[in-house]
């Protein structure tokens, strides 16, 4: 077994960047609602990238009482501000916000989440609109890529269907030319999915949901996960210790997905200054 360890190519791609982001100086603004721990976490791996990656990040904070209102002037602020290069709403949101209606409020060339409607549905063309694809499902295919696994022809079964990871992996998968079955709370026998597939890619937040006998001999599994165990350690959804007995590759929590994901958010916001850039040279 062999891990797809996205912490190092995370770091190797961060360092790639710098010296593009000297002369292009990207700036990515971070929206934060409300003082989630997680988010919080989260945020903070977002700040440390852009500092190895010389992307200036810039933190707007409010308190969990912000209304919508004042959520979306903010994003409008941010939308018309030349100096931000692209930007990003940090989820989960409090209730009393509806999150489709913030998400479709960002400009989409601005979006280095890739959660606009107009960026997901540009996926479904071909690889080449995806201009800025979701941040997840890009990490993933860049961890895919680097240890040189191939997709097309292969068998990818995704579990868990999510607007910002099942559904838009399922449609890079796709367009790579593999064979996909997307799995969610609905599917009627898991395992037998998941036990056809050559790669494996599981996001759905359940500490074990995959066990040993419900994948192949060889599968190349990515962990997606972050749960937390009761003695406050972070786990996959996959029986790392069982099923990477099996597996020939396999993501690690932490350590695997999670900094892949930042790392193509970095890449995300380096492309869309990058455009904004020659836009305004042509
Ligand atoms: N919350 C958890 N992951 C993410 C992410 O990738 N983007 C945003 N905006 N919020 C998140």
């Amino acid at each position: 077994m062999k891990l797809l360890d996205g912490k190092s190519l995370a770091d190797q791609l961060m360092d790639d960047i710098r010296e593009r982001a000297e002369q292009l100086k990207p700036v990515l603004g971070v929206i934060l609602v409300g003082e989630n721990p997680a988010s919080l976490s989260y945020v903070k791996n977002k700040k440390t990238a852009c500092e190895r990656a010389g992307v200036e990040y810039r933190e707007f904070r409010y308190p969990d009482t912000m209304t919508q209102e004042e959520l979306l002037k903010k994003i409008d602020e941010l939308n018309a501000d030349e100096e931000v290069n692209g930007f990003i709403v940090q989820l989960p949101l409090p209730d009393h916000i509806e999150v489709p209606q913030v998400i479709r409020a960002i400009d989409p060339k601005k979006d280095v989440d890739g959660f606009h409607a107009y960026n997901l549905g540009k996926m479904f063309l071909s690889p080449e609109f995806e201009d800025l694809p979701p941040a997840t499902p890009l990490g993933i295919v860049k961890l895919l890529d680097h240890y040189d696994i191939p997709i097309q022809g292969q068998e990818v079964v995704v579990v868990g269907h999510s607007n910002h990871v099942g559904k838009p992996i399922s449609t890079m998968m796709l367009n790579r030319n593999a064979t996909v079955t997307t799995c969610h709370i609905y599917t009627k026998d898991l395992a037998e999915h998941t036990r056809c597939a050559d790669i494996l890619i599981v996001a759905v937040g359940k500490i074990n949901l995959i066990t040993t006998d419900m994948v192949k001999e060889g599968v190349v599994i990515a962990d997606v996960g972050i749960n937390r165990r009761e003695d406050g350690t972070l786990c996959g959804d996959v029986d790392f210790e069982e099923v990477s007995k099996k597996a020939s590759y396999i993501s690690p929590v932490p350590g695997g997905v999670g900094p892949m994901t930042v790392a193509a958010l970095i890449l995300n916001t380096v492309r869309a200054t990058e455009r904004q850039k020659s836009a305004n040279d042509g």
